[in-house]
Parts: C-alpha cells; structure tokens; sequence
C-alpha cells in the first residue's frame, strides 16, 4: 500500500509502509485530539488579531475546528497511520473542510510548539481531576476516621508490636500524604501552565505574532521566554509522573497493610463482597486483589518517570524525534493514578470492615504497654533508662511465666521497684496507653479529635 506524501516537494517518494507505521503517533495522540483544536482555535485567533490572516479565515478555521470536533466526538473522525499524528490529521481535515483557509492555520507554528501546547493542556486539566479525586479519598479517610477515633489498633515499628494506637490516627496518616499529594500537584500545575506557543520549530518565528494573546486564550498564566527551552523542556511531565509515583508510593503502602489486615493471621478487616474476588479453585478464598493491583500498578508509574528521565538526559537542544515517547508515559501514568485512586477509594469507603472486636482483643495480648510503665517509673523520678531496663527484665521473667503486664500482682510490681502502686494497672490499660499521648501530633484520643477538626478545615 503506498502512502501519500505528508510533506515538502523536496520529497519524491513516500515513506515505506513500515516506516510510516514506526514512525506515526496517531495511534495514541488522538488522545490529544480535544486539546490540539483548541489549541488550534486560540492560534487562528492569535493570527487573525494580529492582522497575520483576514479575520474571514478565521471564522472559518474556527468553525472547521470545531466541526472536526463534533466528528471526534460522534465517533467519525478515525484518521490512520497515514495522518502521521494527530496534528496532521486534523490539519488535513480542516483543509478538506474549509479548503484554502485550513492550509493557513500552520502559519507562524511548527508542531513542536503545538505539540507541547497540547500536553500541557492535557495535563492542566489531568492534574485537576487528579486533585479532585485525591480530595474524594481524603474525604473518605476523614469519614472512617471520625467513626474510629476510640477504636484501638496495634501500632508497628519494624512490623513488630510497639504502642498501641487510635485506628482514626493511623488513617490520618494517610489523609496528610494525600494533603501533600494534593499540594504538590498544585505546584506543578502552576508550573506546567506556561506555554510554549509561538516557539516556532525551535527559534521562533519571522511573522509578528502575540505570544500573550494566544496564552491568554488557553489560560496559560506565563509563557516560556525562551523558544529552544518552549520546545523542548518536559520538567513539567517529569514532575507529574514524580508526584504521581509518590502517590502511587502512599497508595501502595496503604494497599500493603490493607492486604495484610485482611489474612487470617491479623484478622483486622473483613473485606466486603463487592470490593473482593473468589479463587477459582479454592472455593473458600476471598481475595484482596484491589489492594494488590494497586500495588502492582504502582511500579507501572515509576517505570514511567524512569522512562522519561532517561528519555530527556542526553537530548541536544531543540525538539528531537525521541520526544514522542513521552505521551505514552504520560497517558499511563495519568491513567493509572486515577484509576488506582478511584479503586482505593471505593475500597476504603465501601469495601472494607475493621473488626473493632479482632482490634480490641490484639491490644490486649501483647507489650505493647511496657514504654508506659518506664514512663510510669520515669515520671516518679528513676531516670529513664534505668526504668527502661527494669522493665525490659519483667517482660523477661513474664514471657517465661506465660504472663502479661496485666498479670502481675501489686506485691510483684512492688518487688520490681517500690514506687508501683495500685494505679500502674490504668495506667498500663491499652485505652489509657493510647489517650496519655496528648502531645501535639501524637496518638491521644483528645489529640485525635483535635487533628481531626483541622485536617477537615484543609479540605475547605
Ligand atoms: N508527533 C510528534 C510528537 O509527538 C509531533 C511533533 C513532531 N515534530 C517534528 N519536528 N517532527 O512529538
């Protein structure tokens, strides 16, 4: 099948059928297709304001644009390989629909400034229905929050029992790493919100265009000052593909502990039908494959960030071919974080239990009291660290004796050393445990309450 020929007369042949396969993007920057005419419209505009083109041509660029839009959106407009990218395609088609005028719109522009017009446009909006669905799972955290603020769970330091904790602190936890998601992709889309139209290829351009108005129509806030950076600076990509793989890293570690909540050996949260699936051998298994796709995704998305640092590293100034690559990195990444966002969203909202009685008894079992009676003996004057060994001998002799701190009676407190007195047993209550640690950011129920009010005025 022979191609027609895309570009100048300096070319007598078309491309081998092959190479123009290799060589096309449209199979995945149609993606781009909505932002590239509306990039295009602000351009025309541009063109006919600064007197470039008869403003008559613009009415028709504008209207060809967007008839080529409600084509895409009726599901009528597939170009093949043969439109290269999606940049052509829509140039071809505008030129069949608007004849002479549509071959006037690639006045004063190249597709390197287009192109990365489109993506930043496309990322503008990616990032805010990003931080809208990161809100959606801070809200959701907040609400099983507030249900948990006296629920005991165990808390861990090397997966290993330490003090117990409020359940609703442990979930807060992860409400403040969605609040610096949230922040930081609201720094990056202030960066990403410069435009690089009117770059030209790569030196700008000899027509006397007006780089702010075309910036103004798409809402950019700044433009790049310098053309060779405009067409060739991904920061911007690479920054959101970083913030992604860090919510990614947050979602994958609250997947992690979600996986292992839900085994028999913890026992913590049941995991309700419609968030689970089955085995198809064992008929008793329910399985937590949200949590766990999820953090497999998660790798996906740092592949991605790799894959663009690598990409940009040895790139001579300006556009070069290998900045095609981009887009797929892109499209995934984004694609992915707002699926694995949803998902976990929906999990935590609606697809788990905790087990307040499986929770309740595993603070009763184990040490996880013995910082409190060091604190005891601390806060009645033994230094610290004597206390903290005296202890670590009773834990000693109470492990060998198959017995608890609970256990022990008065006489044997006093034994250990004479300042015990009757109120070591509230005070080494995993309830009481828990509610003493009232300083700022700790676990305390008070406390709790307290950074449960601010955290819900974050999300005002
Ligand atoms: N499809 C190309 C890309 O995605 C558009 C820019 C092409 N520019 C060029 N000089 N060949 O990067």
């Amino acid at each position: 099948m022979s191609q027609p020929k895309t570009w100048s007369d300096r070319f007598e042949s078309a491309l081998h059928p092959a190479i123009a396969r290799f060589n096309a993007s449209i199979g995945f920057d149609i993606e781009l297709i909505e932002y590239d005419l509306t990039g295009s419209i602000a351009h025309a505009k541009m063109l006919g304001h600064t007197g470039i083109i008869e403003l008559q041509e613009v009415k028709q660029l504008i209207e060809g644009l967007e008839q080529i839009r409600r084509e895409f959106r009726a599901g009528q407009f597939n170009p093949g390989v043969d439109a290269e990218d999606v940049h052509f395609a829509v140039e071809r088609r505008l030129t069949e629909l608007v004849g002479d005028a549509g071959k006037k719109l690639h006045t004063a522009r190249s597709r390197n400034d287009q192109v990365g017009t489109d993506i930043r446009l496309y990322l503008r909006d990616k990032i805010e229905e990003i931080r809208g669905q990161l809100r959606q799972f801070q809200t959701v955290l907040l609400d099983l929050a507030h249900e948990h603020i006296e629920t005991p769970i165990p808390g861990y330091t090397h997966l290993q029992r330490a003090q117990p904790l409020s359940l609703a602190h442990h979930l807060l936890a992860y409400f403040h790493m969605a609040q610096r998601d949230w922040e930081r992709l609201g720094e990056i889309y202030a960066r990403t919100n410069c435009s690089p139209l009117g770059s030209g290829a790569l030196a700008g351009t000899t027509f006397p265009i007006d780089r702010h108005y075309s910036a103004e129509e798409l809402g950019f806030s700044s433009i790049y000052a310098n053309s060779l950076d405009g067409v060739s600076d991904r920061d911007f990509a690479i920054e959101f593909l970083c913030a992604a793989s860090l919510i990614m890293v947050h979602l994958s570690r609250l997947s992690e502990e979600t996986i292992l909540w839900a085994s028999k050996e913890f026992s913590f949260i049941s995991l309700k039908d419609s968030c689970a699936t089955g085995s198809s051998i064992m008929p008793q298994k329910k399985n937590p494959d949200v949590p766990e796709l999820v953090r497999g995704k998660t790798g996906r998305v740092f592949g991605h960030l790799q894959a663009l640092l690598v990409l940009m590293k040895g790139l001579p100034l300006a556009y070069n071919k290998d900045l095609q690559e981009d887009k797929e990195a892109i499209f995934d990444g984004v694609k992915t974080v707002r699926a694995c966002v949803e998902a976990m969203t929906i999990l935590l909202g609606e697809g788990i239990e905790f087990r307040c009685d499986r929770l309740n008894s595993a603070v009763n079992e184990d040490f996880s009291n013995a910082t409190d009676v060091a604190d005891y003996l601390a806060a009645k004057g033994v230094p610290f660290r004597e206390a903290y060994n005296l202890v670590g001998k009773v834990v000693k002799t109470s492990l060998a004796a198959g017995k608890l701190l609970k256990d022990l009676t008065l006489e044997e407190w006093q034994q250990i050393h004479p300042a015990f007195e009757e109120d070591i047993y509230r005070a080494i209550a995993p309830q009481q445990v828990i509610a003493a640690r009232n300083s700022y950011g700790g676990t305390g129920f008070d406390r709790v309450r307290q950074a449960l009010e601010e955290a819900k005025a974050l999300l005002q």
